[in-house]
């Protein structure tokens, strides 16, 4: 798609050639690497900054701007006042105990943080990537100004029509509409509240008088799925999953061999893993731990971190976080330019 009009206004969102954003995927698989190929091939590749320092994601733009010339996003989680109450975090501890000594492990402290939020707002004012997505909340009106007068076109995402309406209030320049489908965390600005059920088509039909164009994201896998989704209205689509086994993504291996095992046959939405609900792979720990698992987002992820990158090391699948959308059964290995060109229309 070639700058176009979208609710008569211009679509020039990264230059897009093709209507494809690579989802950005915090805690591993996002990496300049990928960003820069499916940027480079003509769709909008992503970095991740979630759980990373500033510095760190200083040094990724540096990195993908040293592999293409062609602008790509970041995004950024926002901060949100805590949830965590302490008792049922401290008791969600002692249920995780045997976990953490089958692989001979500690848990981390549940602590809370912004993830270095100002910082990191301060670094992308100072680089100004083509485009700034945020998720979990909308940021301060002084941060939204500031970004856009530094040339940041800045893409807010919502999981649901009110979400969807005031993100268009403070400014957007245009909204990457989640459904329920999608793998990873869910969007949600209230992170207690149960997460939308629309499928992602029917929240799309229901957008279709917002004034600024959509990037639908959830369970897009495939040519003909990127064709559906832009038929009701979308202006692109957001691929996540489907760049999980792509050569340049930094998907843990365990993750990547789950994807394809055949052992793993479904998704669901958990907090077990975080606090906060996001969808992956149903494993063991899901199973065991999800009936006890409090809202507390990033106290929980805290908790659970140590525990994690354990599983990650030893390659046990069934204690390890394996986001993954609902159709990831359908998704292919290769180089992140053959997977862009399977998702076109
Ligand atoms: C492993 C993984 C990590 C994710 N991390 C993020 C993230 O850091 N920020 C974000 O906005 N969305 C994140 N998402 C959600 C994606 O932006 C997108 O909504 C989702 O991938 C779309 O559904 P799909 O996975 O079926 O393509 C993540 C998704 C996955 C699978």
């Amino acid at each position: 798609m070639a700058a176009g009009t979208v609710h008569g206004r211009p679509f020039s969102l990264g230059l897009l050639t093709v209507p494809i954003v690579q989802a950005p995927m915090a805690g591993g698989p996002s990496t300049p690497r990928l960003a820069a190929a499916v940027s480079t091939s003509g769709g909008l590749g992503f970095l991740a900054a979630g759980y990373k320092s500033a510095d760190a994601v200083r040094a990724e733009i540096l990195a993908t701007r040293s592999l293409t010339g062609a602008p790509f996003g970041v995004n950024v989680f926002v901060p949100q006042p805590s949830v965590a109450d302490s008792t049922a975090v401290a008791d969600y501890a002692e249920s995780l105990r045997a976990d953490a000594a089958a692989l001979t492990t500690t848990l981390g402290r549940a602590r809370y943080d912004d993830d270095d939020w100002a910082n990191k707002i301060d670094v992308l004012l100072d680089l100004a990537p083509g485009v700034v997505s945020f998720t979990f909340d909308i940021p301060e009106s002084g941060v939204m100004e500031a970004l856009m007068t530094a040339g940041v076109a800045v893409v807010l995402t919502v999981t649901s029509r009110a979400e969807a309406y005031r993100a268009v209030e403070s400014g957007a320049r245009a909204l990457c509409v989640q459904g329920p489908e999608a793998g990873g965390h869910r969007g949600t600005f209230d992170p207690t509240s149960e997460p939308e059920a629309t499928p992602l088509l029917q929240l799309i039909e229901e957008l279709r008088d917002v004034p600024v164009p959509l990037i639908a994201a959830g369970g897009v896998v495939t040519g003909e799925d990127t064709r559906v989704v832009l038929s009701r209205g979308a202006a692109a689509v957001q691929a996540g999953t489907a760049f999980l086994r792509a050569d340049e993504a930094g998907t843990k291996t365990a993750h990547r061999a789950a994807l394809m095992s055949g052992e793993f046959i479904s998704t669901s939405v958990t907090k077990a893993f975080s606090g906060r609900y996001a969808r992956g792979l149903t494993n063991g720990f899901m199973r065991d731990h999800d009936h006890d698992a409090p809202f507390g987002y990033p106290e929980v992820h805290h908790l659970t971190t140590p525990l994690r990158a354990a599983a990650a090391a030893v390659g046990d699948a069934h204690r390890l976080n394996l986001w993954a959308g609902m159709n990831f059964g359908r998704t292919m290995t290769g180089s992140a330019e053959a997977i862009l060109a399977s998702l076109r229309p």
